[in-house]
């Protein structure tokens, strides 16, 4: 594993279990967006990168979409396979995704991508639309901004090491449609979540 993802997953191990217990559901913003998935991606396959204690792909799963959740942290998988026995969660990256081409309906990198080097995103935006069938749907949410800081501690005062990375929704954009995405506006749908179409 590269060092950087080695980072990421040690970072997200040690905050596993405090990050579950701080980070719930229940914003209108996250649950609108996900509905939205819900009507765009029918019943194929959802992935949901990047996903923590598996709190997103349980909103996922409610609405009645087959989903499967894949995260670098081995602790966070751990813990996503606790809270939702019945869900399938794998360890992995959303760099080299372990799925065959075209398999997905929808793919959700929910602040996600916010702790891969900027070089790296468009190897992550390449993968997603990989595994997307033609009409799919990729949906982002990700730190508006331009800076870069570096995350000593986090939930509760436990060691991290990773970098966070702001983004502008113009560079995003960019990446997305050079990766062969096409934004997919939706009115209502604030600045820091993007939607694009495969
Ligand atoms: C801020 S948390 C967001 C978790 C979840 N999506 C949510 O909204 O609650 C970022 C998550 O992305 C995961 N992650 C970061 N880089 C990743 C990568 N390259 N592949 C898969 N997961 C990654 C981390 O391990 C962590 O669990």
């Amino acid at each position: 594993m590269t060092d950087y993802l080695a980072d990421i997953a040690w970072s997200y191990d040690n905050v596993a279990v405090s990050y579950a217990e701080r980070v719930v559901d229940g914003a209108d913003w996250e649950v609108e967006a996900f509905d939205l998935v819900a009507e765009l991606a029918g019943d194929g396959l959802v992935v949901d990168v990047g996903c923590g204690p598996g709190r997103t792909t349980g909103l996922l799963a409610e609405r009645g979409l087959k989903v499967i959740g894949i995260d670098l942290s081995r602790g966070m998988t751990e813990v996503s396979r606790r809270h939702h026995p019945e869900l399938d969660f794998r360890v992995g990256s959303m760099t080299a995704l372990d799925l065959p081409d075209g398999s997905a309906s929808a793919v959700v990198s929910w602040w996600s991508i916010i702790h891969l080097p900027r070089d790296v995103v468009p190897t992550a935006f390449a993968e997603f639309y990989r595994v997307l069938a033609a009409g799919g749907v990729l949906l982002l949410g990700y730190h508006v901004g331009e800076e870069s800081n570096h995350k000593t501690s986090g939930y509760g005062g436990h060691a991290m090491n990773v970098h966070v990375h702001r983004w502008t929704a113009s560079s995003l954009t960019e990446i997305a449609v050079e990766a062969g995405f096409t934004p997919y506006p939706v009115a209502g749908i604030p600045g820091d979540r993007l939607l694009f179409r495969k």
